[in-house]
């Protein structure tokens, strides 16, 4: 199994970035942790970070032509705004997509407690940190053999 991990806007500022949200880890602690997360898992993954919404809707329709697996998306603020990168998941259907936000988007700003692109996806995990990829990973891992 191969899954892509699209990491949206202000994401590469992990661990600079309001710490006391998001913690000091930093982006690449976030995908050394999911990495052996998904070896673990016997999976593999591929990560790819942007701060504009066409990059990532790009990669999502290129990630599906090369015959990934399945995809693990956090599009941080896009979440609240895009329904072309709804669209984008919704594109490439049946290929599932699970949702994950290191914090929890139900407890803060009236703003992010509606999520666009979560409807486009099998699952979404908030406010768990780092252990949300993890999870993530199992959701998917677990529903990718049950379609095989
Ligand atoms: C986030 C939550 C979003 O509301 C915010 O815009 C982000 C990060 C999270 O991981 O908690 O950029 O997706």
């Amino acid at each position: 199994m191969k899954f892509a991990v699209l990491h949206g806007p202000n994401l590469n500022r992990l661990g600079k970035r309001e710490p006391h949200i998001y913690g000091t880890a930093t982006l690449k602690d976030l995908e050394r942790h999911i990495r052996t997360d998904a070896k673990a898992l016997g999976a593999r993954v591929v990560f790819f970070q942007s701060n504009h919404e066409g990059a990532l809707i790009d990669r999502i329709h290129a990630a599906a032509d090369a015959g990934i697996d399945g995809f693990i998306v956090n599009f941080g603020a896009y979440t609240h705004t895009s329904i072309a990168l709804h669209d984008a998941l919704k594109s490439v259907a049946p290929l599932p997509a699970v949702e994950v936000h290191l914090s929890d988007i139900k407890k803060r700003e009236k703003f992010r407690r509606h999520s666009y692109t979560a409807a486009a996806c099998i699952g979404m995990v908030s406010g768990k940190g780092f252990a949300g990829y993890t999870e993530a990973l199992r959701l998917l891992a677990k529903h990718v053999a049950a379609a095989r």
